[in-house]
């Protein structure tokens, strides 16, 4: 067994001294035994934080999926590497193997080279999760383009935003896409996002649904039809330790998002050191994260670190409540999952329905439980101990974001003490610190801060795609030669991080990161708006909801302002997508503005949370009067 998997919290020690004394020896030593390179490194590690430039293994060649697939067959090729669970009960799950994944890979790879794709190019998938998907990723890697994964979810407008941002030369989607009893037409909505995409040469449809959709002659193709007549082996492409693996696009706090570009060689090798410490994945253990793949955790913990340490990653189609609230519980028991990860809003609605839901399924093959997206609340995290891990599973909590590549702050399971609310202790390789107002480390332990990173880790990312100076004004700017991470924390008196929230105008609802100018700029849209202010508020199940405060323009003061919400509402999520739509829409007469003309959104945050007695000095605003008329007319949900 490696050295660099702890197995007491004495090793966590002991690698962590290590990985802060000397970081180059460490992951020098641990990228070396770990993994097969086609050329070792010239160099670990060169960085400038302020610049920002990081490089890890720089001269360094190999191929992320030789690790992920070809070095396992010989050992292992008749081992599941993805067992596939279908959306509808009924249907029959896949238990696809190292060997068969090798084959499907190998032909996708080939499909897209029929197709003209090389090294470097951007390709969007758009897609299900089935296990097409995540050939597909690995495809992609396979030959050096560069994936772009866009969450099944997204509306036609967020979907051709990112495509054109990246210039992709392809889409890969499927004719339909099954959640619970629902089918998402996404090649629908795929053709009505081309008509803004000059960049596009061909989309390439799975057949999935079965549903009509209309294929535009020499742009369109269907899956099989190229994929049947593919060779199973593509050799793969040398790419160099810091070419661009991928592109994912994450939402900022200005309405662009941003596509957060991470590389070959330091993602992978992070990607496996996290997973197999975090979630202690021992060979024949059957893993299951539930995220989708469109989200960074599906990259890192569905795809990359489980296939690169050789385990069994369960791929879930479907959603929590189909057919019942019980469908998390029954996969657990009819894989026999050992391993557990998911999310606090999950978590948080399946705890509210009746818990013969879960009782009436064998859950004793479990033994860790994660949680990943948002801060989990205590209650949650009481259910899921005591009814889903019996009180016999560690929850490892943890913190991570779509820039790190993997988990940062996180109990390593059954090593480090866990506590309810708290992500804990940093891994090996990551340095933390709590930065006050004034730019200054907080020396104390029992503090709180603004959370930064002091060092660079192996799977940080490395720019925004096309945008390097947006890179360096949105993490590295607010204190120079540190990562900002935009997240607040609390530290207790032995160094466990419990992470507070978004500092910025991100706001996380359901796990999603929803950035709140993005929603403003689709609401100023409508006719009859003059100005629109989004914030998250705490919502029960979701964790936070959005709340908008509207102003009108005169002449649409008298209308109808039920209809006129409902049409702001549906206008969101047709454009951004359903989970952007807004909870609550307040009409005021103005909104609160700074003298330079900032709304004071501090203050609206406070009215939606209901905290109505703790504004602060409010003298300063340019019209305080309307703060009144605001909190009088302040609206709670229907429930
Ligand atoms: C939040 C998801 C508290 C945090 C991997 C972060 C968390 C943002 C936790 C990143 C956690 C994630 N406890 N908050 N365990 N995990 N967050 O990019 O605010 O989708 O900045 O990456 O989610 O979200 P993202």
């Amino acid at each position: 067994m490696s050295r660099f998997f702890a197995r007491s919290f004495e090793d966590y020690k002991s690698l962590y001294q290590e990985s802060t004394n000397t970081p180059e020896t460490f992951w020098g030593e641990f990228a070396k035994e770990s993994f097969s390179w086609i050329k070792p490194w010239d160099s670990v590690l060169e960085h400038d934080l302020k610049k920002p430039q990081v490089s890890w293994f720089a001269g360094a060649q190999l191929n992320i999926t030789e690790n992920c697939i070809d070095r396992h067959l010989e050992k292992d090729g008749n081992k599941t590497a993805i067992i596939f669970e279908p959306n509808a009960v009924d249907e029959k799950a896949k238990y696809i193997t190292y060997a068969e994944l090798s084959v499907a890979v190998n032909k996708t790879a080939n499909l897209l080279k029929s197709l003209g794709v090389k090294k470097g190019d951007r390709i969007c998938l758009y897609m299900p999760m089935v296990p097409e998907l995540a050939y597909a990723v690995l495809a992609c890697a396979r030959i050096g383009a560069i994936h772009s994964v866009v969450f099944a979810g997204f509306s036609a407008k967020s979907l051709a935003d990112r495509i054109n941002d990246a210039a992709c030369k392809l889409v890969l989607t499927a004719d339909g896409g099954y959640r619970g009893s629902k089918i998402t037409p996404l090649k629908a909505i795929t053709d009505d996002a081309l008509t803004q995409c000059p960049t596009i040469e061909h989309v390439v449809v799975l057949k999935r649904t079965n549903q009509k959709v209309s294929m535009l002659e020499g742009r369109d193709i269907w899956w099989h039809d190229l994929y049947d007549q593919q060779s199973g082996n593509c050799p793969v492409e040398v790419m160099d330790a810091e070419d661009p693996l991928f592109i994912l696009y994450t939402s900022g706090s200005t309405g662009q998002p941003k596509g957060m570009v991470h590389t070959c060689a330091g993602y992978m090798v992070y990607t496996n050191f996290s997973f197999r410490n975090v979630f202690q994945y021992q060979p024949n253990d059957v893993y299951w994260c539930t995220a989708d793949i469109g989200w960074i955790t599906g990259h890192s913990y569905i795809v990359y670190g489980p296939l690169s340490a050789g385990a069994t990653t369960v791929m879930f189609e479907g959603v929590p409540s189909y057919p019942d609230m019980g469908r998390f519980w029954q996969v657990v028991e009819k894989h026999k999952v050992n391993i557990l990860y998911t999310a606090p809003t999950a978590i948080r609605a399946l705890a509210k329905c009746d818990l013969s839901l879960v009782t009436q399924h064998d859950l004793s093959s479990l033994k860790t439980l994660g949680t990943v997206g948002e801060p989990i609340n205590k209650e949650a995290w009481e259910w899921y101990d005591q009814n889903i891990g019996k009180s016999q599973c560690p929850i490892v909590d943890t913190w991570w974001q779509t820039e790190t590549g993997g988990i940062l702050i996180s109990p390593l399971s059954g090593i480090t003490e866990t506590i309810p609310t708290f992500a804990t202790l940093p891994l090996p390789g990551v340095q933390p610190c709590l930065m006050d107002d004034n730019g200054n480390e907080i020396d104390e332990q029992n503090a709180e801060g603004k959370l930064c990173i002091k060092f660079p880790w192996p799977s940080m990312a490395r720019t925004i795609y096309g945008n390097h100076k947006r890179f360096k004004e949105t993490y590295y700017s607010a204190f120079p030669g540190l990562y900002f991470t935009g997240d607040g924390a609390k530290r207790d008196q032995n160094g466990n991080y419990r992470i507070t929230g978004r500092v910025d105008d991100v706001v996380i609802v359901s796990g999603h990161n929803l950035g709140t100018a993005e929603i403003e700029n689709i609401i100023d849209e409508h006719e009859a708006v003059t100005e629109a202010a989004v914030v998250g508020y705490p919502h029960d199940i979701k964790g936070n909801s959005i709340y908008a405060f509207v102003t009108l323009s005169d002449a649409h003061q008298t209308k109808d302002a039920k209809a006129l919400e409902q049409n702001i509402k549906q206008l969101v999520s047709n454009t951004l997508g359903p989970i952007s739509k807004p909870e609550i829409i307040q009409f005021c007469s103005g909104l609160p503005k700074t003298r330079s003309g900032k709304i004071m959104r501090r203050i609206l945050r406070k009215v939606a949370a209901n905290e109505l007695d703790a504004f602060g000095d409010i003298s300063t605003l340019l019209n305080p009067e309307c703060v009144q008329e605001i909190v009088d007319n302040r609206k709670n949900e229907m429930r």
